[in-house]
């Protein structure tokens, strides 16, 4: 681009644009130029002719949020839909227990949950992304409430038993210091063209300028140096009159390097889907669950009639002119199936799947995973340590401790006292719920000391995914790249079944991706019916 005769940078362009249309054109600048690439607003929940699907018939395999998503869409297209849920639970992972809920992993005892009333704890999911457009679309229009899910706070806590003598720190010393000490050496290079050609002698005073920025690094002379910072907090917090307080001591950089800090909690933050902002349903995850079994669908019916709980699927057999699904409750014969099974617990059911698909299911890995939730006796880490939401990080095996984004101030609140997967999450599905607690307790003191005096043990709930019945675990673990072939496979009908979750898609883990895999799932019977 080229104005008055000489090349236009971006910047230029964009200012120029301002200048003409205001904030508008700018806006369409930035986009046009591919440099603020805004996620396109989900459509929302399609609307499609309501004859559409008139005599055809779909069922659908899980009630989870893929299972609700296609549901919904279908009876309003008008299909005839039967949705076959194996638990007596309906809304798959997103599992909110309140009081007088109970629950049981397989093979163990009910657990039951004794919090006042009020308190709830989000055994599965917890947190939804502000890009994550299609739950959020779907919360707008089914009248889902949400508040702020407060991810990370300067006032949480880090601890290794490797660093400072176990003791927990903040989290803002940690970050703020290792920036500062990692300014004030790259500050040191005499030539940072060295380190990247692009970088010219003339911008080296930008970059000195950015890095005093960047790591509130202090002037001497012409040097840089990093001396302790306020936004690494005070050790005695400043006041008024003649009372500036006492800032902490810096740590030394191998201090920083020997703890575990930047392998576990540290920079959790930035990861894509965990920046700020987050968000959670009022009152509990399972409020976007209520809100799909009361959408409205053809008849004066709503979702909820669509569904059948507690009935195992025993069998999907693909037919010359459609499917035939066995479960505990009945038998189905259906033009079509969308399974929203876990693809290693739908290769388990007696099928007549071809081999290639049958091997692609059972070759996309289940994750474990683990959740413990306590009722605390008082908001201790509000009075104690200004904690107001956010994630505090261990090295002990409990990984992480969450704290309330809701209700400050309250009487009480419900901490999630360890959420980890993998090889914790096995640790902790192989003890028993007593054993889980002690184990717990043990993690909450490294994080506060004298924890086990402000929590109700009594009152704790443990969940391991991977021992729910009809749960193989928390989520499927990244497969389009873990095994590219098996998930490409997986993505194309077999026969008059196909498949929708989390797992279908590269949001796994996640209900935006149980939403989009469950549209296309539906759009691809759509297509069908109307060739
Ligand atoms: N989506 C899940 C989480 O945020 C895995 O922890």
């Amino acid at each position: 681009m080229n104005w008055n005769g000489r090349p236009m940078t971006r910047r230029g362009l964009l200012g120029r644009l301002a200048a003409l249309g205001g904030a508008g054109a700018a806006y369409h600048g930035l986009t046009t130029l591919g440099l603020l690439a805004i996620p396109p607003a989900h459509a929302g929940i399609p609307v499609r002719p309501a004859d559409i699907g008139a005599g055809r018939s779909v069922v659908i395999l899980g009630a989870g949020m893929a299972g609700l998503t296609a549901g919904l869409q279908l009876a309003r297209a008008g299909f005839d839909v039967k949705i076959v849920e194996a638990n007596g639970h309906i809304g798959g992972r997103s599992l909110t227990v309140r009081p007088g809920d109970s629950y049981a992993e397989v093979g163990r005892e009910k657990m039951v949950c004794r919090f006042d009333d009020g308190l709830y704890l989000n055994a599965g999911p917890g947190r939804i992304p502000h890009h994550h457009t299609a739950v959020l679309e779907y919360c707008r229009t089914l009248g889902v409430a949400m508040e702020p899910y407060i991810f990370a706070s300067r006032a949480n806590l880090l601890q290794s038993d490797q660093a400072l003598g176990g003791q927990p720190v903040q989290l803002r010393r940690i970050k703020h210091d290792l920036r500062g000490r990692l300014s004030e050496m790259l500050a040191k290079v005499p030539d940072p063209a060295a380190l990247d050609a692009s970088i010219t002698a003339e911008d080296h005073a930008a970059f000195k300028g950015m890095l005093e920025q960047f790591g509130a690094l202090n002037r001497q002379g012409d040097r840089l140096v990093y001396r302790s910072s306020s936004r690494a907090g005070y050790s005695v917090p400043p006041g008024a009159g003649r009372d500036p307080g006492t800032l902490y001591p810096d740590l030394e950089l191998k201090t920083l390097l020997d703890s575990d800090f930047w392998r576990n909690g540290l920079f959790n933050d930035m990861t894509d889907y965990w920046q700020t902002s987050l968000m959670q349903p009022v009152g509990g995850m399972d409020m976007i669950v209520k809100g799909f079994l009361a959408a409205a669908i053809p008849g004066g019916r709503t979702v909820r009639d669509l569904v059948v709980t507690e009935s195992p699927v025993r069998e999907v057999v693909n037919t010359e002119t459609g499917v035939v699904v066995v479960h505990a409750k009945g038998r189905e014969q259906a033009d079509y199936c969308i399974s929203t099974m876990a693809p290693s617990v739908l290769a388990r059911v007696k099928n007549n799947f071809r081999p290639a698909y049958a091997d692609a299911l059972t070759r996309i890995q289940d994750t474990p995973a683990f959740k413990l939730g306590w009722q605390a006796t008082h908001r201790f880490w509000e009075e104690n340590d200004q904690i107001y939401g956010g994630i505090s990080w261990t090295d002990h095996p409990i990984t992480q401790l969450w704290y309330p984004s809701d209700s400050y101030f309250s009487k009480t609140g419900v901490l999630t006292g360890a959420y980890n997967s993998g090889a914790n999450a096995q640790l902790f599905g192989a003890l028993s719920h007593p054993e889980r607690v002690a184990l717990a307790l043990e993690g909450g003191e490294k994080l506060h000391p004298g924890f086990s005096n402000w929590v109700h043990r009594d009152r704790a709930l443990s969940i391991a995914w991977h021992n729910m019945p009809h749960f193989p675990g928390g989520w499927q673990n990244n497969p389009p790249e873990l095994d590219p072939q098996a998930y490409a496979r997986l993505t194309v009908p077999e026969g008059n079944v196909m498949l929708a979750g989390d797992f279908l898609s590269y949001w796994w883990g996640w209900k935006e991706g149980a939403i989009r895999s469950a549209d296309l799932a539906v759009q691809a019977i759509v297509d069908r019916v109307s060739q």
